[in-house]
């Protein structure tokens, strides 16, 4: 069980942000894609949305999808890649997610939900969990929570990631909506004392150690988004591995490296961009990577970074 885990975050956690957070963090996290739609695997270019490297550890894929049949298949396409787990999005509150049914818009269709979560479970072994906003729409109350959780437990899905904010499908963007509905942290409390059986996660707004001990003695295990990629320190702290931060930032620029060829060089290099921090020349060193278009540019800073040993 990892108490630890990475939320998936679109235009973040792809495989190269992923291996900088194991690198960091260690044993300690589950690491989650970004949201995948089932569209996505059904009619794009399904192998670059599943792909993922062996190094990266324990990655749980997240999906987004209400249409069963595709749902299905998504799963079939995706267990030939060695996810250790499937989680079903119901948080998103985008417009674009929501015409096409997926994300927090499904929070009023519990019934539904529970549908997809089996259908899931249908077609794998792995586990299979959820991760859900508290309410939508400014309905804010443990009561409307908890009877969405009861309806969606039909499906035997016993793992929830809960961000505990209210989305509001209407009048915010998905960035106000991380930000502006206040955290309810008693909610997803209360629901592990009510159900001690389900494992349940803490997420939203955890940007420090202490609250985050403080947290695991209430749940199972915390949730850290935005933390990750504005404070890789902070991973590394929790982590609790014997080398330093900065050398395990060399063992990343190693992979960046062997991995020089790979056509989306930014996603590549973006990892290290934000992770250079803390230290005499970090500024320089940010500033001049984050420049870099080609190979030969990234390797010449690379070559010359003031990152200490
Ligand atoms: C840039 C960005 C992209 C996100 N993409 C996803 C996503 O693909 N799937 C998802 O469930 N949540 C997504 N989220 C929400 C996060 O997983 C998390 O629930 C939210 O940021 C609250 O946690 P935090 O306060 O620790 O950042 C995203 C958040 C950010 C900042």
């Amino acid at each position: 069980m990892y108490p630890y885990q990475i939320a998936p975050m679109m235009g973040w956690t792809d495989k190269h942000f992923r291996y900088l957070m194991r690198v960091l963090g260690g044993d300690q996290f589950l690491l989650f894609s970004e949201m995948v739609t089932v569209n996505a695997i059904a009619y794009g270019d399904a192998h670059r949305y599943l792909e993922k490297s062996d190094i990266e550890g324990d990655v749980v894929l997240q999906i987004g999808g209400s249409n069963l049949q595709r749902v299905a298949e998504s799963i079939k396409q995706a267990e030939a890649y060695n996810y250790c787990g499937y989680n079903l999005n119901v948080g998103c509150p985008s417009d674009r997610v929501q015409n096409a049914k997926i994300g927090a818009c499904l929070m009023a269709e519990g019934k539904l939900v529970a549908k997809i979560l089996s259908v899931m479970q249908d077609h794998t072994d792995k586990p299979v969990s959820i991760k859900t906003r508290v309410g939508i729409d400014g309905v804010d109350s443990y009561d409307y929570f908890r009877s969405f959780v009861d309806e969606v437990l039909e499906s035997g899905c016993h793992t929830w990631i809960v961000h505990a904010r209210d989305a509001w499908l209407k009048g915010l963007s998905p960035r106000q909506n991380r930000s502006i509905p206040p955290l309810r942290y008693e909610y997803p409390y209360r629901l592990k004392q009510e159900l001690p059986h389900l494992h349940v996660s803490l997420n939203g707004g955890l940007v420090d150690k202490e609250t985050i001990e403080g947290s695991l003695e209430k749940v199972d295990a915390v949730m850290l988004g935005r933390a990750a990629y504005q404070n890789p320190r902070l991973i590394h702290e929790l982590g609790g591995l014997n080398e330093s931060y900065e050398s395990l930032l060399h063992t990343y620029i190693q992979y960046i490296h062997e991995n020089l060829n790979d056509l989306q060089l930014r996603r590549l290099i973006a990892p290290l961009v934000i992770a250079l921090m803390g230290y005499h020349g970090a500024k320089s060193d940010r500033a001049r990577l984050a420049m870099c278009r080609k190979p030969s540019e990234v390797r010449m800073v690379l070559d010359n970074l003031s990152l200490p040993q």
